[in-house]
């Protein structure tokens, strides 16, 4: 599998700048209206979200069929009531530290930039040119506006179309209308969260961890997941199989490690595995074995792995943190963006940073394997529906259910 590093940066600016901005009044197109009010839900879809039943009990319960897993109209289905629904992690603050600092983004069919305005106010907005729709903004960088690379219309970072190039003798036409398309954006710890299904600006950041972890949120902050700790470096890795089975992967209770991990598993206390539930997150904690030399180890004492649903992991393990966001790409493919943080005591250790990464690195080659080859799996005929082990895939169970409650709604 090959590894892509993330987008290098791009570094472009403008001289056009505009002082006596008007308040921008922006019209929700009537598609985008329509995508956050839901879209009907066909037959086909509707009786496979109807096969999985959540009410069985774990021990008796089987999992969801393979078509959940295979089929793009339930995979549009997952779009619109799932990824276009509530909060969702799209970035890290490390990305958007400093005045005039974006990066672009796409979920589904949505096409995002979030950016920092000059006084430092975050904004995202829909990355679409009101003009004849070309993307605006590309990769991540530093921008004192969005020229568009079709006509060179511009836009300001708080959204408001600043130029209109060439439309001299156009009529019924206000600029002031034709303002980017805003996205709500807040931020919770070191991560930045948007909405996709609500148009309004403003934010207050202490709900969003109610809204995002619930009662969860409390557990992760005590627990080392806090803005302490700088970004090192980002992997990304397209997987030739369903999103949410790489989910399923990372929430069978560590069932896999021992079988799948060999190096990984002599590091850790697989019998002090525990998974706690919550209401959209669930946690699962495991002990490290002693580490043999003298070295700072990479895994330290107690790792913790937090699952956020639907698609974002986080991993806080000795000095390190890392996160995983599984975006989904089509039914069958995804791309998943491994972020990773570090104590800022290490930072000069080159050497363990090297070798935690690459050791790292063999554990995501382990699983990209496992899970191209449950989707092969899933795609055969002779594969319909599996059962869960109780005593360890509780997290994966507790998945399957709000993705069923979710769908239903
Ligand atoms: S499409 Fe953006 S200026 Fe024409
Ligand atoms: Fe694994």
């Amino acid at each position: 599998m090959a590894i892509a590093q993330v987008l290098a940066l791009s570094s472009s600016t403008s001289s056009f700048v505009r002082t006596d901005r008007p308040k921008v009044r922006r019209a929700a197109p009537s598609r985008v209206a329509a995508a956050a009010a839901g879209a009907t839900v066909g037959e086909p879809a509707r009786r496979l979200v109807a096969a999985f039943d959540p009410a069985i009990p774990l021990a008796s319960a089987v999992t969801p069929p393979s078509e959940w897993y295979t089929d793009p109209e339930f995979l549009r289905l997952e779009l619109d009531r799932v990824f276009l629904r509530g909060w969702q992690a799209v970035g890290h603050i490390g990305q958007v530290k400093n005045p005039n600092d974006f990066f672009s983004g796409r979920l589904g069919n949505v096409e995002f930039v979030i950016c920092r305005d000059a006084h430092g106010k975050l904004h995202a907005f829909h990355n679409v040119c009101r003009h004849h729709a070309s993307l605006l903004a590309c990769g991540s960088g530093q921008k004192t506006c969005f020229q568009c690379p079709y006509h060179g219309w511009t836009y300001g970072l708080d959204g408001a179309l600043l130029k209109a190039t060439r439309i001299s003798g156009i009529k019924n036409f206000n600029k002031n209308d034709f303002g980017l398309l805003p996205i709500k954006v807040a931020t919770w710890g070191p991560f930045v969260l948007a909405r996709f299904d609500n148009f309004a600006q403003d934010t207050v950041d202490d709900v969003v961890g109610d809204e995002w972890l619930g009662s969860a949120s409390d557990l992760l902050s005590r627990n080392g997941i806090d803005t302490s700790l700088p970004h090192i470096c980002r992997r990304e890795y397209i997987i030739e199989c369903n999103w949410k089975v790489f989910c399923d992967n990372y929430l069978d209770g560590g069932y896999h490690v021992p079988y799948a991990h060999g190096a990984l598993a002599s590091g850790l206390q697989l019998q002090s595995y525990e998974t706690l539930t919550y209401e959209r997150v669930s946690v699962q904690r495991c002990e490290s074995a002693p580490a043999e030399q003298e070295d700072i180890d990479r895994l330290g004492t107690k790792a913790i792995y937090a699952f956020v649903y639907p698609n974002f992991m986080i991993n806080r393990y000795g000095p390190w943190m890392d996160t995983n966001l599984a975006v989904p790409l089509d039914a069958t493919r995804c791309k998943v963006v491994f972020d990773y943080f570090l104590d800022e005591s290490l930072l000069d250790d080159q050497d363990f940073i090297d070798q935690s990464l690459k050791d790292s690195e063999q554990v995501q080659i382990e699983d990209i394997a496992l899970c191209e080859g449950v989707q092969k799996g899933l795609e055969s005929p002779a594969y319909g529906v599996g059962r869960y082990a109780p005593s360890v895939e509780m997290a994966m169970h507790h998945f399957h259910r709000l993705l069923h409650t979710n769908l239903c709604g």
